[in-house]
């Protein structure tokens, strides 16, 4: 693969489809064996983790319901510190056990505050779930309980992350260059 042009950065391959597929299988069948699937919410937290969220619940099969959210906290490579959400439907979370679904964790600072405001909504139980992992930057004290990759702090894009709004129809990811 070569190496990509978005706005004035370089990036180059890094994670493959094929190496996507297989985290996001193994991660279903970590939940499968963890949690009641067929009766949980899962949030899904516009707008990175669509792809992530798409291949995950064709995983689980017919099973829960999907919520859907926005979140903002980034501005080019860099968090702002300050996280942007939109409506929560907290009646669809009171009394469930809900996953919230992200596309990466980084500092911490957007699923803490998301965490924060789902349980004011009331849910039997809160999971976390993120396909990427920046653990070398997490900040936060809550547990991630389902992590797709680990990796080193790069900035990424593809599969549903983005550089200002461009990349996120990759099927593969990369990574910043240099
Ligand atoms: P946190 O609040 O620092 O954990 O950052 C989480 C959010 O920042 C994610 O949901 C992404 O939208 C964005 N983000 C963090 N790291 C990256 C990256 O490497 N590429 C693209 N977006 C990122
Ligand atoms: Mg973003």
């Amino acid at each position: 693969m070569r190496d990509l042009y978005l706005h004035d950065k370089i990036f180059e391959p890094y994670i493959s489809k094929a190496e996507i597929d297989v985290a996001v299988n193994r991660l279903a069948s970590e939940m499968v064996r963890a949690i009641p699937t067929e009766d949980t919410v899962f949030i899904c937290v516009l707008k990175g983790a669509f792809m992530f969220f798409s291949d995950l619940m064709k995983q689980l099969g017919s099973g829960g319901r999907q919520e859907f959210i926005f979140a903002k906290s980034y501005a080019g490579t860099q968090s702002t510190g300050k996280v942007w959400l939109s409506e929560l439907n907290a009646d669809a979370l009171s009394g469930q056990r809900v996953v919230l679904v992200e596309d990466i964790v980084d500092t911490g600072l957007t699923v803490n505050y998301l965490a924060g405001r789902i349980q004011e909504a009331g849910p039997l139980s809160l999971h976390i779930c993120t396909f990427l992992f920046k653990a070398e930057v997490y900040r936060g004290l809550r547990t991630i309980d389902f992590k797709g990759l680990t990796i080193p702090n790069y900035f990424v894009v593809g599969y549903g992350l983005d550089y200002e709004e461009k990349g996120r129809s990759l099927p593969e990811i990369f990574k910043l260059k240099g």
